[in-house]
């Protein structure tokens, strides 16, 4: 098992690369492919890393390294996936809202493809027509995931080909005479329910006699991680055994042997990345202790926009006495990490790490209030790698035309 990074080593990062920085350990994300790989071990299944969660190029390199594929949600991903030297057949585009140009462009670099509206499914089996397997993400109508904003397959959600519509998709394949390998569904982020996995099978196996050439069943990601001690997670272990019983069951019954597909994001990285913030300022409020941090919510997005609670520890007074605080950031609007959090003892100038920050973390952080971007570490082997240095003022000017 990959062991946390000790204290002292998340310190002497932050020492050397200054903070805020964002430090990954490789030897955990391997640990939570190793995971996968051996829950599905029964079932032809593959795991394509969504990249969305976090896209620095060394990332992907050592997920390539590691043996896993890669889900990309834009075209720009296609490319970085190309550039990290995955080969088009393991890089998977699933997109949504997407312009017909952005498909094209992925069918001519020969990556696999899901269409997630009837328009573009028509377009491309009007150019493409048999010449091309591609994959339909269908809307399966199941409320899954930790929140509304993360929920995706639900009756209102904006995402793929409502399930109501399989007539008009049948009509459209059969004109265009697509070839369609691959039924694909992604009901949300941090689905704890082993039986939402199960239901979409099932929506997804009862279509699948209308695809005389499927040979995928795609569910996407959404395997949840523990955000604090004795969180309930996604139980890998009982889901690999659905699906093996599912779709062993599918053979027998349709003489056919489907292949599985899934996207994790949170599940590979999230754990494997911290933030490490150093407190700048505290302030004693009749109600609260403030801790006001280096970075805000221009970095680390996820506690503001979700909600999502992440275990803070102050590694510079670890058995300090504990104490109540609010964790805030430096942003001019309210950006709170934690309330009323009991961590040890903070002092000016102390180290917090806020963890489970790999995934969606530095890749939704932004230049707001024009604060540099944290730098990123990759840890690897033992050793700590800078892997993007935090932005200079240049950074901000750089794409700007100065008219005035
Ligand atoms: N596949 C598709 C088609 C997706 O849209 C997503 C995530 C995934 C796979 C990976 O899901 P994961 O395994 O990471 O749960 N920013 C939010 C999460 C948004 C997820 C968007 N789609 C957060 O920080 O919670």
């Amino acid at each position: 098992m990959a062991e946390q990074l000790s204290n002292e080593f998340l310190s002497e990062v932050a020492n050397e690369f200054g903070t805020p920085v964002y430090v990954y350990h490789a030897e955990k994300i391997k640990e939570q492919y190793h995971k996968l790989l051996d829950a599905f071990k029964h079932s032809n299944t593959r795991f394509f890393y969504a990249c969305k969660a976090l896209t620095n190029i060394n990332v992907l390199k050592y997920i390539k390294e590691i043996g896993c594929n890669i889900d990309c949600s834009s075209i720009n991903e296609v490319m970085l996936a190309l550039h990290a030297g995955f080969a088009k057949e393991n890089i998977l585009y699933t997109s949504n809202n997407i312009s017909f140009s952005e498909i094209e462009t992925a069918q001519q670099l020969g990556v696999n493809i899901n269409i997630d509206s009837i328009s573009n499914l028509e377009k491309f089996g009007k150019k493409f027509g048999h010449t091309y397997p591609v994959g339909i993400r269908l809307r399966p109508n199941i409320m899954a995931g930790g929140n509304l904003k993360i929920s995706t397959g639900h009756r209102d959600s904006k995402f793929g080909i409502p399930l109501e519509q399989i007539d008009e998709v049948l009509r459209v394949v059969k004109k265009t005479n697509l070839r369609i390998t691959d039924l694909h569904i992604h009901t949300g982020s941090e689905i704890k329910d082993v039986e939402v996995f199960a239901k979409g099978i099932e929506v997804l196996f009862d279509i699948a006699q209308y695809f005389p050439e499927l040979e995928i069943i795609d569910l996407g990601g959404g395997f949840k991680v523990a955000y604090k001690p004795g969180d309930e997670v996604t139980d890998i272990e009982l889901l690999g055994k659905k699906v093996k019983e599912e779709f062993d069951f599918f053979e027998k019954k349709f003489g056919r042997r489907l292949q599985v597909w899934f996207e994790p994001g949170k599940f590979l990285v999230s754990e494997a990345g911290c933030l490490i913030t150093k407190v700048n300022v505290l302030k004693a409020a009749p109600t609260t202790t403030f801790a006001g941090v280096d970075t805000g919510l221009n970095h680390f997005i996820r506690p503001m926009f979700y909600g999502s609670y992440h275990v803070i520890d102050n590694i510079s007074n670890p058995d300090g006495e504990k104490k109540k605080y609010n964790v805030v950031g430096n942003i001019c609007e309210t950006d709170t990490f934690a309330e009323h959090r009991t961590l040890s003892e903070i002092r000016e100038g102390d180290l917090l790490v806020f963890r489970n920050a790999g995934a969606y973390g530095f890749e939704m952080a932004s230049n707001y209030n024009s604060r540099f971007k944290p730098a990123e570490v990759l840890v690897k082997d033992g050793k700590a790698h800078l892997i993007r240095r935090r932005d200079v003022l240049d950074d901000l000017l750089k794409n700007q035309i100065e008219i005035v």
